[in-house]
């Protein structure tokens, strides 16, 4: 079927623990939009390079790394989380790690890395519209999308919320750790001289500090509705 015009999408970008996931779930469900969580394509690429003994520095070999890893994302047809396989191996669980985390910050900081993986993410666009998270789509990766939002939270809250999500999945952190780490990876990925995190100029930019998730949905599918 034709489709009139390009396809649309709402770009969610934003720190993390800035509340980006649970909101692109969320929004995207009310829109019935397709979604791509780019993060975890990042985390796939560095876990499959720690899997492979590679040190994380090493540009050309992750670089290939990142080229010939198959990510692909499945849903488990029983309304339970999306699964992410990679190389044919179930890795959801492993790749939310804060190992994992810093891993995926550090190979996202080579350039070729970032340059093997935009075909994979431009392949999400898909009818009827796409809802992305990450922190370079609305910048990088789909500068002309219709629907920019930047989503921020202070640091404290932000690791208030990953200390809330991995206690309950039984890993054990501590708030202090968490925060140092937040604060590390914001640097990083802030200062990084390749898409270095920061929001697209047409981006509305939605502070959620204090914010309930509902507050923050609404927030976000007005942008959406009022173009
Ligand atoms: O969003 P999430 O915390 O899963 O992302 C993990 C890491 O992957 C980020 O800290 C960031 O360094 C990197 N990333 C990126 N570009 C994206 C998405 C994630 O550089 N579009």
């Amino acid at each position: 079927m034709p489709t009139q015009g390009p396809i649309p999408v709402l770009t969610l970008d934003g720190p993390s623990g800035s509340g980006k996931g649970t909101i692109a779930r969320a929004v995207a469900t009310r829109l019935g939009w397709h979604m791509l969580d780019s993060g975890a394509i990042y985390r796939a690429v560095g876990h499959a390079a720690l899997a492979h003994g590679l040190d994380l520095s090493a540009v050309d070999a992750v670089a290939a790394c990142a080229a010939t890893t198959r990510i692909e994302f499945r849903d488990p047809g029983d309304g339970g989380d999306t699964r992410v396989v990679v190389d044919g191996r179930d890795v959801t669980d492993a790749i939310r790690t804060e190992t994992a985390g810093a891993a995926a910050s550090a190979i996202a900081a080579i350039p070729a890395v970032r340059t093997a993986l935009v075909a994979k993410q431009l392949a999400f666009r898909r009818p009827p519209g796409l809802v992305a998270d990450g922190r370079d789509m609305g910048t990088v990766i789909f500068p002309d999308a219709p629907f920019k939002v930047f989503l921020t939270a202070s640091p404290a809250e932000r690791a208030a919320r990953r200390y809330k999500q991995l206690n309950a999945k039984g890993l054990e952190v501590t708030l202090t750790n968490l925060l140092h780490e937040i604060e590390a990876r914001d640097a990083r990925d802030v200062s990084r001289t390749v898409a270095p995190l920061r929001p697209a100029a047409d981006a509305v930019v939605i502070d959620t500090t204090g914010l309930s998730i509902a507050a923050v949905v609404t927030a976000v599918l007005a942008v959406v509705q009022k173009v």
